[in-house]
């Protein structure tokens, strides 16, 4: 099962494969606020894993370029593994 950890607090959360993290973020403490990939509210830092997250939307590219560094929780979804997550 897909795993996310949140490095603030070391709280760690399985997750169902292909589910979108923005659920978890939210319970976590992420702030959000359009929930569209549109505001930049719930960008957070992928420490590990990135290659666990689904491909980057074009909102995301929008806003964030091209880098793996930090995505927008709203708009990913985790595909496997475990993912290091920082906010
Ligand atoms: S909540 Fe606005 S970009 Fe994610």
């Amino acid at each position: 099962m897909p795993k996310l950890i949140f490095e603030n607090t070391g709280e760690e959360k399985e997750l169902d494969e292909d589910s979108s993290i923005q659920e978890i973020c939210e319970e976590a403490g992420v702030p959000f606020a359009c929930t569209e990939g549109v505001c930049g509210t719930c960008v957070i830092e992928i420490v590990e894993g990135h290659e666990y997250l689904s491909e980057f939307t074009q909102e995301e590219k929008d806003f964030l370029g091209e880098q793996d560094r930090e995505r927008l929780a709203c708009q990913c979804k985790i595909r496997g593994g475990c993912v290091k997550i920082k906010y």
